[in-house]
């Protein structure tokens, strides 16, 4: 048996350990457990001692990550090697939002002074049309920006915009994503075209959804402006061939390199509604505190690492403990983006089955990934967190501070994540519920029915994330600390984080019925689908 395996198994049987006693107990057995699952990075804290691990079970996990060599991968990752063996290019997303003067190379190929240029470029348009200096083609100021683009090109951009937004913009920024007309539909609805940017985000400027929403954004534009009107086109891309033959301005296209993966690219000029939208300031900070995670990740030892240390805890769930789904639960309304943003973070970069070279993984590799905004999920799905028959663990996000509004409905809000964290791993007893019954003075025929009802099994793990303030820093730390925990993952069960060809089939067969949906000769398909393209088609 390779180390690797032995500390698997060592994994394995320490987790099994661990479903035989409660979570709660472990406080009083460790007394130093709060000293050591509370670890600081990057301004967040993350509370892990909530987790069904005890210290010695860390440590177990500690050895697992060390038998996967989890620092060596970090040092091939960072030094810019090809991580993503299947489509031979690097992962250097951290070379985006590195401190200026850095120097880091993909493959080989030296990016930062690029990466620095972009940045300025970025900014120095984003103050154009900031200042109203930058105007459209009949002169006025442009004052929405409307972003087309879906998936990685989609869901960092709108959660950031989210989280950092002012209550009060100059400029309104309204994000479309999906090829549904409708989703176009209300992002136009109210705007002019002569105050309208239409910035076009797609790596490869081939996505359907994208391209034809962008078509359609297009001629709107050109319906009122006529030709001019691709003068407020914007393209961001990969594939600069593809923004010319679209007829974007070169001046208003802005490349970056293909070592920039779709689901990390909102620190790149993925991100540049939100440089428009929020201002260049902000955003060079979003970056800064992204870098200061990456710091933390690159230098904390294993033991204080925050990224590796939730990595292991959620591997201690799903590997360990079987447990194939995790909630994110944000109690910040403006963070109500990020599960979705999670899901393509974690599950198309995580959610395979072979490893690089063609072979069956050995364990079970991505959870599934659900949740929204606390206190709203309260009156949603946490019946079943708290009392139906599958654990679910979640990681909750907590702000110290509000983004704005009156700070007593903040301590509200506060006291709930709190609270629930508390109730699903405290949990209360049939006999305290017997008790609490009795003294209302329910019968005890009533009782007996009611008590097993209100009891709650608790022992349910969970994770806090804490930070003072949504800034634009913490926001840029908390993404950052979720991508390297999804390396480290990826690291440890052995995948490529990096590709997603699980997406291929869907889109290709797609292409094959739309041809059918508008007239085409038919292809063959199983009954069921068959049906259903003969009951749609035109
Ligand atoms: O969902 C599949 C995917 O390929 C993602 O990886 C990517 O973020 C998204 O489509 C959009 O791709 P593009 O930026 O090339 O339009």
């Amino acid at each position: 048996m390779s180390d690797l395996s032995a500390a698997w198994a060592r994994l394995s049987k320490a987790a099994e350990a661990a479903g035989s006693r409660r979570i709660d107990s472990l406080f009083s057995a460790e007394p130093d457990r709060l000293d050591r699952l509370v670890v600081a990075g990057a301004g967040l804290e993350l509370d892990l001692s909530k987790q069904p691990w005890s210290l010695a079970d860390l440590g177990v996990a500690l050895d697992l990550a060390r038998a996967a060599d989890i620092e060596g991968a970090r040092a091939r990752f960072f030094a810019g090697e090809a991580v993503n063996s299947s489509e031979h290019r690097a992962a250097l997303h951290m070379a985006l939002r590195a401190p200026r003067g850095s120097d880091f190379k993909a493959q080989g190929q030296p990016v930062s002074g690029e990466v620095e240029a972009m940045r300025d470029r970025m900014a120095k348009f984003a103050n154009g049309i900031r200042s109203g200096a930058h105007k459209g083609a009949t002169g006025r100021p442009f004052r929405k920006v409307v972003h087309i683009g879906i998936g990685g090109s989609d869901f960092g951009p709108r959660l950031v915009w989210e989280a950092l937004r002012p209550l009060e913009s100059p400029i309104e920024v309204r994000y479309v994503a999906n090829v549904d007309p409708s989703d176009l539909s209300f992002a136009l609805s109210g705007l002019d075209p002569a105050e309208t940017l239409v910035v076009v985000v797609s790596k490869t400027f081939t996505t359907q959804e994208t391209m034809t929403n962008a078509k359609a954004a297009r001629d709107w534009l050109r319906g009122a402006l006529g030709q001019d009107g691709d003068k407020h086109l914007v393209a961001v891309s990969a594939a600069l061939k593809e923004t010319a033959a679209f007829g974007v301005p070169d001046d208003h296209v802005f490349g970056f390199g293909d070592w920039v993966g779709g689901r990390y690219s909102v620190w790149s000029p993925v991100g540049l509604s939100c440089v428009i939208g929020l201002g260049p300031e902000v955003f060079e900070a979003m970056l800064a505190g992204g870098a200061a995670m990456d710091a933390h990740f690159r230098e904390a030892p294993l033991e204080t690492n925050a990224p590796a240390l939730l990595a292991l805890a959620h591997i201690f769930n799903r590997n360990g403990m079987g447990r194939p789904v995790r909630a994110v639960v944000p109690y910040a309304q403006r963070l109500h983006l990020l599960p979705t943003y999670l899901q393509q973070l974690e599950m198309e970069s995580n959610g395979k089955q072979v490893t690089p070279e063609g072979k069956p993984v050995q364990h079970h590799t991505a959870q599934a990934v659900f949740g929204d905004a606390g206190t709203n999920v309260q009156h949603a799905f946490f019946q079943l967190m708290h009392q139906g028959t599958d654990i679910i663990p979640t990681d909750f996000i907590a702000v110290r501070e509000a983004s704005e509004g009156d700070p007593a409905a903040q301590r509200i809000l506060l006291s709930n994540v709190i609270a629930q964290a508390e109730a699903l791993m405290v949990g209360k007893t049939e006999a305290e519920v017997r008790k609490e019954l009795a003294a209302k003075g329910v019968s005890a025929d009533e009782i007996e029915t009611l008590a097993p009802q209100r009891t709650f099994p608790g022992d349910r793990p969970s994770a806090m994330i804490l930070m003072d303030r949504l800034g634009p820093a913490e926001l840029g730390a908390l993404l950052a600390l979720y991508e390297h925990k999804t390396f480290v993952e990826g690291v440890l069960w052995g995948i490529n984080s990096f590709d997603q060809w699980g997406v291929e089939l869907g889109k290709t067969l797609a292409t094959r019925v739309l041809g059918e949906l508008n007239g085409g000769a038919a292809n063959p398909h199983d009954p069921s689908t068959a049906r259903l393209i003969g009951k749609l088609k035109a």
